[in-house]
């Protein structure tokens, strides 16, 4: 199986962003602790962009046979392009996020997203992405 990871903007800048909300690991902290969670059960690929543009093109390359996980961070609360993009590939995907976006800005609590996801996990820090990585895996 293959997992796709999609980190949209500013997640670059985790560990130097926000500790409160997004703790002091780095994207790479991130990318291995996943990495080592699943192993040789699943190929990952990550990404990781700033750009709307960018992410709505690599979204558009994914297929119903690929797997997602999917933290569009703050454009998940704007863009009808990348729920438009994962509607046209119909690839599976779970959405998450680092923080509780509901204990957070009203802004945040809108997803474009969460309506097409086979689910979301909020709040759980970087173990939102091991336990999406574990439902596909289940599945
Ligand atoms: C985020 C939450 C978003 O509201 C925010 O814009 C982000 C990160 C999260 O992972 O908690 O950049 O998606």
């Amino acid at each position: 199986m293959k997992i796709t990871v999609v980190n949209g903007p500013n997640l670059n800048m985790l560990g130097k962003r926000e500790s409160g909300f997004y703790g002091t690991f780095t994207l790479a902290d991130l990318e291995k602790k996943l990495s080592d969670h699943v192993g040789a059960r699943a190929e990952l690929n990550f990404f990781q962009a700033n750009a709307e543009g960018d992410i709505i093109t690599f979204l558009q390359k994914l297929t119903a046979d690929d797997r997602l996980i999917l933290n569009a961070a703050s454009l998940t609360h704007t863009s009808i392009g990348i729920r438009d993009a994962l509607s046209a590939t119909q690839v599976p995907f779970v959405e998450v996020h680092i923080s509780n976006v509901y204990a957070r800005e009203e802004f945040r609590h809108q997803s474009y997203l969460s309506a097409i996801a086979r689910g979301v996990i909020v709040g759980l820090g970087a173990e939102g992405y091991l336990a999406a990585a574990d439902y596909f895996l289940r599945g």
